[in-house]
């Protein structure tokens, strides 16, 4: 069987930092309230003249060195991203123009901060079915550039980044053992739009809009569904939660990493955090958490990992893969 393999991680942050001080400034909020009810210590901020293609370029071409490929090996390119450069083309073809890559597909996925989950599933599909020999799969966000600032209920939670996986097509035995993507869940409870969305769009406001969310509301919900959406990856993998060994979840809310750890039981060693220095960055959470975990030695080629998220829509999922 061919099995979609990730042969290459990498990420980008950009380099200018805001620390919650520095946001205590502007809206009526601490850094100690930030830290006990999120974790987020600091986020990174895109300047005024780096799109997110730009911070996609960056985590892509990471994850093509990992991978001992370059531009020209590129034959899909799936961007996940609700902060796309324009409303049209689609951020992934401003990033195969930036690359060099040839001609071939790229498109992007909406599904907010469940897009890197949501596109590894597009993309295995495109790879495991032989229409694909090199893929990249970007999450991009600048979150920043949607906030409120006056609104310190959702300005002090998101960041921006990029992190970028490249997938081959590997041949496997059709067992658990096999490198490469084993098993996903994908959920969408679009009854629950109201709970997190942007207020502006072409097609309504003509205005780009910012965030709204109920917060507490929308963390209730988090725990409960990341937490089923895991099992159901796992079931579909034929694998047990015991033989994973890393969960790199999406990067929100350290309550909501650590609720979800309680209600399935994880080993907190064995869960990979990075909210506190990246604060939320959506769709670019996952991967950039991922390579943060490879780089400093966690995670190792051959190793089980469970990637899982929720986001707007409610939108939610988990994949689980051997690297
Ligand atoms: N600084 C100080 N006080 C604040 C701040 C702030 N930045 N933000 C809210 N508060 C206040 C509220 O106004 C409220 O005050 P009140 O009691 O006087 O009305 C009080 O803190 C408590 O507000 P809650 O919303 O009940 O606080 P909660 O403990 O739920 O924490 C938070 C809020 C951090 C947003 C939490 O609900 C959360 O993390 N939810 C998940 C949302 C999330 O991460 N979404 C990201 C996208 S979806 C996803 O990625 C999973």
């Amino acid at each position: 069987v061919v099995r979609t393999a990730v042969t290459g991680v990498g990420s980008y942050l950009p380099p200018h930092i805001v620390t919650n001080e520095e946001l205590s400034k502007t809206v009526d909020t601490s850094d100690e309230w930030i830290i006990e009810r999120t974790g987020i210590r600091q986020r990174h901020k895109a300047a005024d003249d780096q799109p997110t293609s730009d911070l996609a370029v960056e985590a892509a071409l990471r994850a093509l060195a990992d991978a001992g490929k370059t531009a020209a090996d590129v034959d899909l390119i799936i961007v996940a991203t609700t902060t796309p450069d324009n409303t049209f083309p689609a951020t992934a073809a401003i990033v195969q123009k930036k690359l060099g890559a040839p001609v071939g597909i790229a498109f992007d996925v909406q599904a907010v901060c469940s897009g890197f989950v949501y596109a590894m599933s597009v993309a295995d599909g495109f790879v495991a079915r032989g229409h694909s020999k090199c893929a990249l799969v970007i999450g991009a966000e600048e979150m920043t550039r949607l906030m409120d600032w006056e609104d310190r209920t959702t300005c002090v939670l998101f960041g921006d980044g990029a992190g970028a996986f490249v997938l081959e097509p590997r041949e496997g035995q059709g067992t658990k053992d096999d490198q490469g993507l084993l098993g996903f869940a994908l959920r969408c409870d679009g009854s629950k739009t109201d709970l997190l969305y942007v207020d502006g769009g072409p097609s309504t406001t003509g205005t780009v809009g910012h965030l709204r969310m109920t917060g507490n509301q929308v963390f209730r919900h988090a725990v409960v569904n990341i937490s089923e959406a895991i099992v159901a990856a796992t079931e579909a993998a034929s694998i047990a939660i015991p033989d994973v060994d890393w969960f790199v979840p999406h990067q929100a809310n350290a309550r909501i990493i650590r609720g979800v750890g309680e209600r399935l039981g994880l080993d907190e060693n064995r869960v990979i955090s990075t909210v506190d220095l990246h604060a939320n960055t959506s769709a670019a959470s996952i991967p950039l958490a991922m390579d943060t975990a490879i780089k400093d030695g966690r995670i190792k080629r051959g190793d089980l990992v469970v990637i899982e998220a929720m986001g707007g829509g409610l939108t939610w999922g988990a994949c689980a893969f051997r690297l």
